[in-house]
């Protein structure tokens, strides 16, 4: 009798454990909306990452039909991109050395893109 008592106020002791752990998840808690300010550089590759922030961003002016805004300057396709790797694309971009800053007469890009192009140029620019 003793012995049943014992396992019955167990079985409360684990119920009860369980329900303070579940509302200490979901009780009245403020999640603080996470704020993402991470810079995913690990896979680096041409056509997943440089040539979207390239049409986003570059081929308004250097692209076929806009190449006069560009001064003839082709970025719209990785053949045209090698050429200006890694210089005068790098400075270009960091708005560093002695070529017009890029993207012209616009904001600089954003610290991410400009980590991610020049890993994939540390990488050796490759088409992939
Ligand atoms: C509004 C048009 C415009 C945009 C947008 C633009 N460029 Fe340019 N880019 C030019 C012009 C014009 C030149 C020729 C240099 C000059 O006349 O200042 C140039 C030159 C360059 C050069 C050669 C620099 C040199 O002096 O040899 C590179 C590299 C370049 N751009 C890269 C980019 C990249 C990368 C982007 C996007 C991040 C971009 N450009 C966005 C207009 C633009």
């Amino acid at each position: 009798m003793k012995v049943v008592k014992k396992i019955i106020s167990i079985k409360y002791f684990i119920i009860i454990s369980c329900m303070c752990i579940g509302f200490s998840n979901t009780g009245c808690k403020y999640d603080k909306p996470v704020l993402t300010t991470t810079c995913d550089t690990a896979i680096v590759t041409y056509s997943g990452t440089i040539k979207p922030i390239l049409t986003a961003h570059c081929t308004v002016c250097h692209s076929g039909p806009n190449a006069p805004n560009g001064n003839g300057i082709l970025l719209d396709d990785y053949v045209f991109v090698k050429r200006q790797v890694p210089q005068p694309l790098l400075d270009a971009i960091n708005h560093t050395g002695n070529v017009t800053p890029m993207p012209k007469d616009a904001t600089k890009l954003d610290a991410c893109s400009i980590a991610k192009i020049t890993k994939w140029i540390a990488e050796g620019a490759k088409s992939n």
